[in-house]
C-alpha cells in the first residue's frame, strides 16, 4: 500500500516521503480502515511517540499521520462494536503506523461512527482540533457559562474550534492570533480579538481559563491575567508558567468517541465549522505537507474519493 513515512527524524518535513509498504494487520481488538482522508498537525515531528514506541524502542520510518475518517474493511481477534463496511473516524494511536496510507490498523474504542452526510474530508479535519478543544474546555478546563476564555490561536486548527465551543457554552472569548487571524476568528466567534504582536496581553484584564497553544512568553503574559481560582491550560508540553492562584493542565487529547460523535453532531447543525487550509490528495502530500508559505487551518490529504 501506500503511506507517507518519515525517514529521517532530523530533517523533520523534509524528511518524508511517498513509499510502498506491507498493508498492516489489525490486532486483537483492532480493526483495519481503509483510509479515505487523514488530517495532519504539522508539529508531530516534535511529539516522542512519533520515534519511540511504548517499550520505548525506537520507530524507525514511520508512518505519519494520526486523524483519520474511512470504511472499515478488516476486523481484529474479539473485536467489537464496529462492523465490516462501517464509515468511522477518529484518532490512531500515537505510537503505532499512523493513518497516511491507504489502510491503518487502529483500536476499535478509538473510533466513531461517521453519518452518511458527513464527507471524509470534513471528518478528518476534526478528531484532534475537536477533541483537543473539548476535553481542554469541559474535562480539563472546567468551564462554567458566563466565564471569560482567551482562546489564543482563534483562527488556527484547535483555536477555531475552542472558540466556537466556548461561545456556544456561554463564555465571553478573547481570541489571539497574528493580525491577520483578526477576521477569520471574529467569524468563528471571539467577541473580541488581541493581536498579538501589537497589543499586549495584560491589558485584557482577568480571565476564568487561558486556552494556550502557543507557549513561550504568550503562555507567559497569559498566566498573569487569570483570575483567582482559574485554569491555564496548555496543549505545547510542560507549562513553564506559574500563575499564583490558578490550576495548571497540559495535556495530550485521547479519542472519545462519545465526544467525537457530540462534535459532528455540532457539524452536522451548523454549530461548529472546521477550519481546513488545504486539501491535496496523497500523491501531492510530501509537497503539502513542505508548504512554501504557511495557510492557516488543517491541513487534510485525501486517499480516495
Ligand atoms: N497536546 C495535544 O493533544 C495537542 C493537540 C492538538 C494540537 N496540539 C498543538 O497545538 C498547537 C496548535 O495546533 P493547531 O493544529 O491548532 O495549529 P495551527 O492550525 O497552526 O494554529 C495555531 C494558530 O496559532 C497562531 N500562532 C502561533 N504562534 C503564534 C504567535 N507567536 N503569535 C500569534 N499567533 C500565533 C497561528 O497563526 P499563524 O498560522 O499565522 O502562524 C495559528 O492561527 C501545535 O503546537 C500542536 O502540536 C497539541
Amino acid at each position: 500500500m501506500r503511506a507517507v513515512i518519515a525517514a529521517d527524524r532530523s530533517a523533520v518535513a523534509a524528511g518524508i516521503r511517498l513509499s510502498d509498504v506491507a498493508e498492516p494487520a489489525p490486532a486483537i481488538n483492532d480493526v483495519l480502515v481503509e483510509v479515505r482522508a487523514s488530517g495532519f498537525v504539522p508539529a508531530e515531528w516534535e511529539w516522542p511517540s512519533t520515534w519511540i514506541d511504548r517499550s520505548g524502542h525506537e520507530r524507525t520510518q514511520p508512518i505519519i499521520g494520526h486523524e483519520l475518517a474511512g470504511v472499515v474493511t478488516g476486523l481484529g481477534y474479539g473485536t467489537t462494536g464496529l462492523s465490516l463496511g462501517q464509515r468511522v473516524f477518529g484518532i490512531a494511536d500515537w505510537h503505532r503506523d499512523g493513518s497516511l496510507a491507504d489502510f491503518v490498523a487502529v483500536e476499535a474504542r478509538n473510533l466513531a461512527p461517521l453519518p452518511g452526510d458527513i464527507d471524509f474530508t470534513l471528518a478528518a479535519s476534526l478528531p484532534i482540533s475537536g477533541l483537543t478543544a473539548w476535553q481542554g474546555l469541559f474535562q480539563h478546563g472546567r468551564l462554567q457559562p458566563g466565564q471569560t476564555v482567551l482562546a489564543h490561536g482563534a483562527a488556527g486548527a484547535v483555536g477555531s474550534v475552542v472558540t466556537q465551543l466556548a461561545r456556544e457554552f456561554g463564555a465571553y472569548v478573547i481570541g489571539t492570533g497574528r493580525a491577520t487571524s483578526r477576521q477569520a476568528a471574529l467569524d468563528f466567534g471571539a467577541h473580541e480579538f488581541l493581536d498579538l504582536d501589537s497589543e499586549d496581553i495584560r491589558d485584557i484584564g482577568g480571565v476564568d481559563l487561558v486556552f494556550d497553544v502557543i507557549g513561550g512568553d504568550v503562555q507567559e503574559a497569559s498566566a498573569a491575567i487569570i483570575r483567582p481560582g482559574g485554569t491555564l491550560v496548555s496543549v505545547v508540553g510542560p507549562v513553564e508558567a506559574r500563575p499564583v492562584d490558578a490550576t495548571v493542565v497540559d495535556f495530550v487529547v485521547e479519542s472519545v468517541p462519545a465526544q467525537l460523535t457530540q462534535i459532528v453532531q455540532r457539524v452536522r447543525d451548523g454549530r461548529l465549522h472546521s477550519h481546513i487550509g488545504t486539501v491535496a490528495a496523497l500523491e501531492d502530500a510530501v509537497t503539502a505537507l513542505n508548504p512554501t508559505s504557511r495557510r492557516g487551518g488543517k491541513t487534510v490529504i485525501r486517499m480516495r474519493n
